[in-house]
């Protein structure tokens, strides 16, 4: 140990992201005690820390972060989601009062983190489950914070959680979100859009490179202007940026270098996931997972073109410009955002939790993945009326109806010309469902009855009708 001061707060875990959010925590004037189980990692890390030495008190046991830590204690643990954590807690425990508290800042998936909460509850010890979002950048300069525990427990650390968050316009981005798993469920939506964003991105990228014959460094140039408008964005940002890299290896265009199969490490799929199980229809975000698993197809797809032929690909001049595109992607991304939202309004139903819908917007405006300027205006809409699908709220479905007819020309372009678009495809899907007033369900269920007697409603009034199968079938 290197001080005798207490420590405000403890972390377990120096990996990048516990490294960063240490030194986030120390720069913000609170004293922090650290661990980890490789002790040279801490000793690096300690070394690394410059002036903010003074405010990181190094602890090669679980035991001296405990004592060097003022009660009642709040231990952030950053390891990896899943067995390590209950490990980690098993571990902790026993050495902690019980008025001491864990905080797992680690992507969980947020039923681990409702029964983690559970057992912290029958045991009577205090836990929160919080997601963090913004990578390494965001860890140490502001991330953006979404709580999830007892309410209690929370106010006992959110003077230290709103501090190290990112600001948006002097608010921080940190919030309770609920009970139990509420903070790692927003989390998940958060990653499960944050899929469906970049996918979108990739998707009018592959429409300028193989549609349009475009080089990296003019498609980079692109995403850059759009980013001084409404897609203004840090994915549309970055995207740019990685547009314009060059690899200093070949001299190519940095991006043109790197292998197309994308990696995961599956919270877009618990999003998924959990979709399917409330029921809530999300297929902008499933066709994102479902690209990112195709993706890592690649010796079949390799196969693929060897049997069918590489599609044509190339768009004659003119067919679809670059403002369709931008527009397009505007219509995709708000259709993405309202089954987020939806999604978030379906799981706070069937959870119990009352989740916050324009402070999830709000804190989502700065430090994270998905941070953007139509966050703020999501917000504004949500605030107005939390029980409106997005879409239809007027700053939206206006945007809507201006981008319409970009996003389906861009969709219908692409795949007449075998562009694969599954993500802008399926939003103008959901569009196109979302206002039809006459669906063809009646189809369906004629079957479901004729089948299984499952019985229908008339449009002339009553349930449970059966129809004339037996007689008037052919
Ligand atoms: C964030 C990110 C982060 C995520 C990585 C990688 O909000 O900071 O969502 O938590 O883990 O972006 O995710 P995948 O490996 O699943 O792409």
């Amino acid at each position: 140990m290197t001080t005798t001061s207490k420590a405000r707060i403890g972390l377990i875990g120096l990996g990048t992201m516990g490294a960063n959010l240490s030194l986030n925590i120390a720069e913000k004037g609170f004293p922090i005690a650290v661990f980890n189980r490789t002790t040279a990692t801490t000793d690096n890390f300690i070394e690394a820390a410059g002036e903010l030495k003074s405010q990181l008190t190094a602890c090669k046991t679980l035991q001296e972060l405990v004592d060097v830590i003022e009660p009642p204690r709040s231990i952030i643990l950053m390891v990896p989601a899943g067995q390590t954590v209950d490990d980690q807690i098993a571990a902790l425990r026993p050495l902690l009062d019980d008025d001491d508290m864990i905080i797992d800042a680690g992507n969980a998936n947020f039923h681990d983190t409702d029964r983690r909460a559970a057992q912290a509850v029958s045991d009577g010890v205090p836990f929160l489950g919080i997601g963090v979002s913004g990578g390494e950048e965001g860890a140490r300069h502001g991330p953006s914070i979404m709580g999830g525990g007892p309410k209690p427990a929370w106010n006992r650390v959110s003077d230290v959680l709103e501090a190290i968050s990112a600001k948006y316009q002097g608010t921080p981005c940190a919030t309770w979100m609920g009970e139990g798993g509420a903070g790692h469920f927003v989390k998940a939506v958060h990653n499960g859009i944050e899929y469906a964003d970049m996918q979108m991105i990739a998707e009018v990228y592959g429409i300028m490179r193989d549609g349009m014959n475009m080089e990296a460094a003019a498609i980079g140039e692109v995403f850059s202007d759009w980013n001084t408008r409404t897609l203004q964005s840090y994915l549309v940002e970055i995207s740019g940026k990685v547009a314009a890299a060059t690899d200093p290896k070949t001299n190519s265009p940095m991006l043109d270098m790197i292998l197309d199969r994308a990696g995961q490490k599956g919270t877009g799929r618990w999003t998924v996931i959990e979709a399917q199980h409330l029921a809530a229809p999300i297929p902008v975000i499933e066709a994102a997972v479902a690209a990112r698993n195709m993706s890592s197809q690649l010796t079949n797809r390799i196969e693929g073109q060897e049997i069918f032929g590489p599609a044509p690909q190339k768009l004659a001049d003119g067919a679809i410009s670059i403002p369709e595109l931008e527009t397009a992607l505007i219509g995709g991304k708000i259709l993405c955002y309202a089954q987020g939202f939806e999604l978030i309004v379906a799981a706070s139903r069937e959870f119990g939790w009352a989740l916050p819908l324009p402070e999830i917007a709000r804190v989502w405006r700065e430090g994270c993945i998905i941070r953007s300027t139509m966050l703020n205006d999501m917000a504004s809409a949500l605030a107005d009326n939390p029980d409106r699908n997005l879409m239809f709220a007027p700053f939206f479905s206006d945007h809507l109806k201006n981008s319409q007819a970009a996003l389906r020309k861009v969709v219908t372009v692409a795949t007449a010309n075998g562009l694969p678009a599954p993500s802008l495809a399926a939003g103008l899907s959901y569009f196109d469902v979302m206002r039809t007033a006459r669906s063809t369900a009646n189809m369906i269920q004629a079957q479901r009855d004729f089948f299984g007697a499952h019985g229908f409603e008339r449009i002339d009034g009553g349930s449970d009708h059966h129809g004339p199968w037996g007689s008037g079938a052919a």
